[in-house]
């Protein structure tokens, strides 16, 4: 894919994106989300998922979780062949900052320790190491970083 930055669009999760995203899932991660699991995103109320379309094809996706002024941030997908031109940047932006204008003051997320490149993005986008959970990931009985950061205050649109 050539198409420059400037053509990603961010739209919310349809049920149309569910088999491509699952297809991505399964080659970006070790214990991939089932299409029944994004379906599920669909009719949850707290769950806001996007896809980023670059040159109006599907490049990644991810979502957050809001939760009082919390936002757990989750499945930040980048297609592979996509990869390493900043649009895991875009994506993250653009994510933290729907939650920010929804009124989330936190964000956090779990990351597997082993995932270099994920911690370096959100180390890279303000995110602290706060925590870890012992096992979280039961295949490969991994544990989760959590990562946590403050959003900015959102103000009221002019
Ligand atoms: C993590 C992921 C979303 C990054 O997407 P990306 O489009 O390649 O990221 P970007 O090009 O925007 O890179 C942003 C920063 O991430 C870090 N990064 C990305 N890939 C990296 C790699 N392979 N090694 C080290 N750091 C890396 C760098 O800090 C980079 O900044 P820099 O280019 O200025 O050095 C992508 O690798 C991915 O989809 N991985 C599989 C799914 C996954 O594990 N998601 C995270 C779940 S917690």
């Amino acid at each position: 894919m050539n198409s420059a930055l400037q053509d990603i669009q961010f739209i919310r999760l349809a049920p149309q994106h569910i088999s491509e995203v699952t297809a991505i899932a399964q080659v970006s991660y070790p214990d991939p989300w089932s299409a029944a699991l994004f379906r599920a995103e669909l009719d949850n109320p707290v769950s806001h998922f996007y896809v980023m379309l670059l040159a109006a094809m599907i490049a990644g996706f991810g979502g957050f979780w809001l939760a009082a002024d919390e936002a757990e941030i989750m499945n930040i997908t980048v297609k592979p062949e996509c990869r390493r031109r900043g649009l895991g940047k875009k994506l993250l932006q653009y994510l933290l900052e729907q939650a920010t204008y929804l009124g989330a003051k936190h964000a956090f997320l779990e990351v597997r320790e082993s995932n270099i490149p994920a911690r370096h993005l959100y180390l890279t986008a303000g995110f602290q190491e706060t925590g870890r959970r012992k096992g979280y990931y039961s295949l490969g009985n991994e544990d989760a970083i959590i990562m946590r950061r403050q959003l900015p205050v959102s103000s009221p649109e002019q």
